[in-house]
C-alpha cells in the first residue's frame, strides 16, 4: 500500500505514522507538512529512514498534484488546531483547512487516488449543557462555534459534498480530545504536565468546568487503522474515549499522579465562547467495525507523564517557540526561532 499522510508532522499524523510504521512494515508512506508552529520533524526522527517526507502546503495544488500520483490512500490530518489562535486570526484556518482540503481532494481526485481519510472533529457539533444526558453521533446537525470548528465543519461538508459531486472515495472521522506522547506543549494535558513538572501554576479556563472526552492517541490510530481498511466509503465514524472529565479533573488527575500541590492550579480569564461540553457516542464504529478502547484515561495520563518525564529534550525547546509566539502575540503559520 502506498499512503500518504498529510500533517505528519504534527501530534495526531505523527503518532499515527509511527502506529503504521509498525503494524504495516511494508507499507511505503510518504508524509507531507508544511511544518507550521505546530509541526516538528522532530516527531519523525527515528522513522526518517523508514519514510519519504515532503515540506509543502496541502493548498498548493501542483505540489499535491504531484505527490499523490501513484498513491492509494491519502489519510488527512494536516490543518490549523488550536482554537485560541483561530479566535485570534481564522484567516490561516480557513486557508489550510478549508481550501487546503479542497485543493488536495481535487488533486487526488486527478490522480484517481482510491481513499481518501479526512480526520474531523467533534467540535463541529458544537456544545452540550452540562447536565444533559445527549451525546454527538454521525447524525447530529452541525453547529459549529469557534473560528477552528467552522473551517472544520466546512471541511467535512466540501469532502461530502466532492463524494456526491465527483465521486470522491471518502471516509471521515469525527474525534474527541487527543492526548498523549508528542502533543504539542501548547494544548491542556501537555501545558498542565510541563508546567507540573516545572513547579509552575497550571492555568484553567474560567472555573474549569468545561468538560471534554479525552481519547489516548493510540486509540485514535487504531480506529483510523479499521476505517482505513474495513471502513465503507461514504462513511462517517465517530470516535470518543469515554472519559469525560472537566479541566479541574484533569488537573488534579496531573498534580496526584505527580504528587505535587493543588495550589498549582490558576483560574485564568475563560476563552469567549467556550463550548462546556462535548460527549461522543461510539457505538457506530464499535459495531461496525468492532472498535474498542483499550487505554482508561487513569492509564493514558499515566504513560503520557512518563513519557513527558523521559522526553524533555523533545518537548522544552517547542514550549519554548510557543511561548515565545504567545508572548509576541503572533499567530501567523511561520515557525518562530528568535
Ligand atoms: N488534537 C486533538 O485533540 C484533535 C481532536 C479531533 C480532531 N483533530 C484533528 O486531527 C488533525 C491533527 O490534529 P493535531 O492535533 O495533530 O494537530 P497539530 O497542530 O499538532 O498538527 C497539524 C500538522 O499539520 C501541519 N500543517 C498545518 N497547516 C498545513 C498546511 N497548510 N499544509 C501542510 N501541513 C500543514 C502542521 O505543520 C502540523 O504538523 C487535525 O485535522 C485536527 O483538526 C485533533
Amino acid at each position: 500500500m502506498k499512503l500518504l499522510v498529510t500533517g505528519g508532522a504534527g501530534f495526531i499524523g505523527s503518532n499515527f505514522v509511527h502506529y503504521i510504521l509498525n503494524k504495516y512494515p511494508n507499507y511505503a508512506i510518504s508524509v507531507v507538512d508544511a511544518l507550521t508552529y505546530a509541526g516538528d520533524r522532530a516527531r519523525l526522527a527515528n522513522v526518517e529512514n523508514k519514510i519519504s517526507f515532503h515540506q509543502a502546503n496541502v493548498a498548493d495544488f501542483a505540489a499535491m498534484e504531484e505527490l499523490t500520483k501513484g498513491t492509494d490512500t491519502v489519510v488527512h490530518f494536516a490543518a490549523e488546531s488550536h482554537v485560541d489562535r483561530s479566535i485570534a486570526d481564522p484567516s490561516p484556518f480557513l486557508n489550510t483547512n478549508v481550501l487546503g482540503t479542497d485543493v488536495l481532494a481535487r488533486a487526488l481526485l486527478k490522480n484517481s487516488v482510491k481513499r481518501f481519510h479526512h480526520i474531523s472533529t467533534d467540535e463541529v457539533f458544537g456544545t452540550l449543557e452540562l447536565d444533559s444526558p445527549d451525546k454527538f453521533n454521525e447524525q447530529t446537525p452541525y453547529n459549529p462555534r469557534s473560528p477552528y470548528a467552522a473551517s472544520k465543519a466546512a471541511s467535512d461538508h466540501i469532502v461530502r459534498a466532492y463524494g456526491e459531486s465527483y465521486g470522491l472515495p471518502f471516509t471521515i472521522t469525527n474525534c474527541s480530545n487527543n492526548y498523549g506522547p508528542f502533543d504539542s506543549p501548547g494544548r491542556v494535558v501537555p501545558v498542565f504536565i510541563t508546567n507540573a513538572l516545572e513547579d509552575k501554576p497550571l492555568p484553567i479556563y474560567g472555573k474549569g468546568q468545561a468538560v471534554r472526552d479525552y481519547l489516548y492517541v493510540y486509540d485514535h490510530c487504531t480506529a483510523i487503522d479499521m476505517v482505513l481498511h474495513n471502513g465503507v466509503l461514504g462513511e462517517t465514524y465517530c470516535v470518543g474515549g469515554g472519559a469525560q472529565r472537566n479541566g479541574l479533573q484533569v488537573a488534579e488527575a496531573i498534580l496526584d499522579a505527580l504528587g505535587k500541590p493543588k495550589s498549582l492550579i490558576q483560574f485564568v480569564a475563560d476563552r469567549p465562547g467556550h463550548d462546556i461540553r462535548y460527549n461522543i457516542d461510539p457505538s457506530y464504529i464499535q459495531q461496525k467495525l468492532g472498535w474498542k478502547q483499550t487505554v482508561s484515561f487513569e492509564e493514558g495520563i499515566a504513560k503520557t507523564l512518563e513519557w513527558y518525564k523521559a522526553n524533555e529534550s523533545w518537548w522544552r525547546p517547542f514550549k519554548e517557540r510557543m511561548d515565545l509566539m504567545r508572548d509576541k502575540g503572533l499567530y501567523n503559520t511561520k515557525k518562530v526561532t528568535s
